[in-house]
């Protein structure tokens, strides 16, 4: 039998006992209308749990969810209407999910979205355009790139400057140590990385942040090779920003000992506390010696939209790289984050060609190929949410809602100050209230830190698992602490007053 004869044959077959055509886009009446209701029916599953939605978890024990599932074969023999399947995930998932919009949601650095990005998701998710190759995603890979050429603008970097999307803050930090390591070796050394691996002088090397960076630059210089110890901290400031004369020290006394600081991490926006390092003084010590400098504005690039705090991140643009992540204070949905570069030769370390994918015809006849700058293959069409949300809200604002939650935050650490049951850490810099309850009295086989910590971090537990607050939890030099992060434009002064009482009844609850 003809391979042909084969191939039709087969067809008719499944044809005549399934009709493909509702499970794909096409132009058929039975693919529309079944596009338009899974649209539609999920739609009205967020719509239902937003209404009914009482407080931000619904105190649902853990294993409660998992039993559930416990009996549920993921891939039954039959398949049932999508219609049908929402209504289920509605009672476990959706009913069961952390909500963000929530105003006592304000765990972490994980933000309500923006309504007009959650369009561009729906049309991202049904083009399902693959940012690798253009030939993948011709007007997306266009959209990128000019979006891209933007947030350079925007940032201040010169025309020599480009970047890629990435999936968050960890892959953009990474990118930039690993940039930062090749470019050495390829500059200092004569050594391509690519070609050899690892030169002889890894274990020399050095990277220096503050204590206080994210755990990604450790994580990083592990996968990269150069191993934790080649990670050296500076002990921070009393407000949790870097220290630059200790800085600046630091680097005499590596050298002095025949290390290489190959590159800087400056945080614009620590995790815990918001801080931003001295970003002006720290690029001329990086430019003195010459060492790479990444700016990690995971948090705190979004004061790039400011119209009150944009001169916090003042100095950003002497960087040579930074991470920018748009699913904390720009509001996009996860995943949604870029990795800019000041010059873009220094992407050259990367550079691989694939003959199904970007072959060298390609660049030679204007075809851009992004996959050439990056270290995922097939990638989201994640800029068309930065895209589509920054042309509908505009700048003014996208600004006005950032500055109104700084000054929340602001106005809530004088709230906890004037509260003798509770100290504040440390002032705000932005969006994050780090501060610690005190109990009136202390057990008798307790020392008052202990009981401290004790009821700190029971009042976290007990709120996330009685549903009623996921609030967020840290350390702070030694002592434990509660957090706020005030990402959401929706909560407001009263919500956090109300808040502070239920902490202090909770507290109160608390028995050895
Ligand atoms: C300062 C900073 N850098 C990097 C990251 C990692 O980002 P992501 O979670 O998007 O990978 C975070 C996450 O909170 C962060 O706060």
């Amino acid at each position: 039998m003809s391979m042909e004869l084969l191939e039709t044959k087969t067809l008719i077959a499944y044809n005549k006992t399934t009709d493909f055509r509702k499970y794909f886009l096409n132009k058929s009446r039975e693919s529309l209308h079944s596009y338009e209701e899974a649209v539609i029916s999920s739609m009205d599953a967020v719509k239902k749990a937003i209404l009914s939605e009482r407080q931000p978890y619904s105190g649902v024990h853990p294993q409660e969810i998992a039993d559930f599932f416990s009996d549920k074969i993921l891939l039954p023999k039959e398949g049932k209407d999508v219609k049908e399947v929402i209504e289920d995930i509605y009672e476990v998932i959706l009913k069961n999910s952390a909500f963000v919009n929530d105003r006592f949601c304000l765990a972490h650095l994980h933000c309500p979205v923006v309504i007009p990005t959650i369009a561009a998701e729906i049309i991202i998710s049904s083009l399902n355009q693959s940012m690798d190759s253009w030939d993948q995603s011709p007007s997306a890979t266009i959209i990128e790139q000019h979006t891209i050429d933007n947030l350079c603008r925007m940032f201040e970097y010169p025309a020599t400057a480009d970047g890629i999307y990435t999936s968050g803050g960890t892959q953009s930090n990474f990118m930039a140590l690993l940039l930062a390591r090749d470019n050495y070796c390829q500059k200092n050394l004569n050594w391509s990385i690519q070609d050899n691996g690892l030169p002889p002088e890894v274990s020399k090397f050095r990277i220096i942040c503050s204590e206080v960076a994210h755990f990604t630059v450790k994580q990083s210089a592990s996968i990269l090779g150069m191993g934790y110890r080649s990670v050296v901290t500076i002990k921070p400031n009393d407000d949790f920003t870097m220290d630059s004369v200790a800085l600046e020290y630091k680097i005499e006394e590596l050298k002095s000992e025949g290390l290489i600081p190959i590159a800087i991490v400056a945080t614009a926006g620590t995790t815990d506390f918001g801080s931003i390092d001295p970003l002006n003084e720290i690029a001329d010590i990086a430019h003195k010696y010459d060492i790479w400098l990444h700016a990690d504005a995971a948090f705190g690039g979004a004061l790039v939209m400011s119209n009150k705090y944009r001169h916090k991140i003042a100095g950003i643009e002497k960087s040579d790289s930074m991470t920018v992540d748009f699913h904390k204070l720009f509001y996009q949905p996860i995943s949604c984050s870029a990795f800019l570069l000041k010059d873009k030769r220094n992407f050259d370390v990367l550079k691989l060609t694939a003959d199904y994918l970007n072959p060298e015809i390609n660049e030679e006849n204007g075809i851009p190929d992004l996959v050439t700058k990056s270290i995922q293959t097939t990638k989201r069409f994640d800029a068309l949410k930065t895209y589509v949300a920054m042309q509908s809200i505009g700048k003014t604002v996208y600004g006005d809602m950032i500055d109104y939650t700084i000054d929340l935050a602001g106005n809530v650490a004088k709230l906890i100050e004037s509260d003798p049951s509770f100290v504040l850490c440390t002032q705000p810099t932005i969006n994050s209230v780090v501060f610690r309850y005190i109990a009136d009295n202390t057990p008798e086989n307790k020392t008052e830190k202990e009981w401290n910590d004790h009821v700190n971090a029971h009042v976290k537990l007990n709120l996330l698992l009685s549903g009623k607050a996921i609030v967020g939890q840290t350390v702070v030099n030694g002592f434990a602490c509660l957090k706020f992060t005030l990402l959401n434009p929706l909560t407001n002064f009263e919500d956090i007053e109300e808040l502070l009482e239920i902490i202090k009844e909770e507290a109160k609850k608390i028995q050895i």
